[in-house]
């Protein structure tokens, strides 16, 4: 099983796209993945318009766990409309209390919740958190990073504060002789505009390949997408909506094991 944080330290830089669209086209090639949602803002739960398995039980169920939540990833995974394949971990609003989350070894439930998970990948949407309890959680759980970016200076930001929480959470691993599995796999880089690049855009590319891999193709900036997320849709099902499956799905081969 591989697991996969999309993150970046800024905000709006397409995170939650990314792992959405990783995730759905990963199912859509015959994996067996879990989607799950660990930003308290919820938009891949909103996107995906995933439901609990009961009441209570979203991710908060895991990461405020009094016992020792091995294996729960797998109750709480919920089946989604949008493919046989894909089932989703839902986030809630309480989510942020984690934040105040000072118990010991809080930063390991996450990881110890995907034991035993009957699943080929895991795909985490972070929220756009400098380091913190949630970051920590996906960082101990993940095995792949893929940094999410507009081709923008809030994109190059976000993956440059990424890579200094991603440096210092391996030396303190080191440092406690613990191995470290996390891996980079790049930057899916998506486009603010439309019509041919501007300077500001080819300068923020160059500057993103300066500090990762960039995962090509450049995902391209069509309206479809966030009309279908209003709709709770996959962009997939529509015309309009091929040139970023197409964009993702050759990603998602790039990340995919
Ligand atoms: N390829 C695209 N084409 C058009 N719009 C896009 C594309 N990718 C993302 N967007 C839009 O950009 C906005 C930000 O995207 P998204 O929510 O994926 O970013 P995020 O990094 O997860 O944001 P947040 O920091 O709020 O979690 C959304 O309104 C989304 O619909
Ligand atoms: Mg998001």
């Amino acid at each position: 099983m591989q697991t996969v944080m999309v993150y970046s330290e800024a905000g709006g830089v397409s995170k939650t796209t990314t792992a959405v669209s990783l995730a759905m086209t990963a199912a859509e090639s015959g994996r067996r993945v879990v989607l799950i949602d660990l930003d308290p803002r919820a938009a891949t739960t909103k996107w995906t318009r995933a439901e609990p398995m009961g009441e209570g039980l979203h991710i908060g169920a895991i990461l405020g766990a009094q016992e020792d939540p091995i294996g729960w990833a797998k109750q709480l995974a919920a089946p989604s409309a949008w493919h046989p394949g894909l089932r989703v971990i839902p986030s809630a609003r309480g989510l942020s209390n984690r934040e105040a989350d000072r118990d010991d070894f809080a930063e390991l439930r996450l990881k110890a919740s995907l034991e035993g998970l009957d699943a080929d990948l895991v795909v985490i949407d972070c929220a756009n958190r400098q380091g913190g309890p949630l970051t920590l959680s996906a960082l101990n759980a993940s095995d792949t990073v893929v940094y999410a970016a507009t081709a923008s200076d809030s994109g190059v930001d976000g993956v440059t504060g990424a890579q200094r929480t991603i440096e210092a959470f391996k030396r303190s691993r080191e440092r406690l002789g613990a191995p470290v599995n996390l891996v980079e796999a790049g930057a899916t880089v998506t486009r603010d505009g439309t019509g041919f690049m501007s300077y500001p855009e080819t300068d923020a590319i160059d500057q993103i390949r300066a500090l990762t891999t960039i995962l090509e193709p450049i995902v391209p900036h069509l309206s479809i997408v966030p009309e279908v997320r209003l709709a709770g849709e996959w962009y997939g099902l529509y015309r309009k909506g091929n040139a970023i499956r197409e964009a993702y799905t050759e990603v998602m081969r790039k990340v995919i094991r």
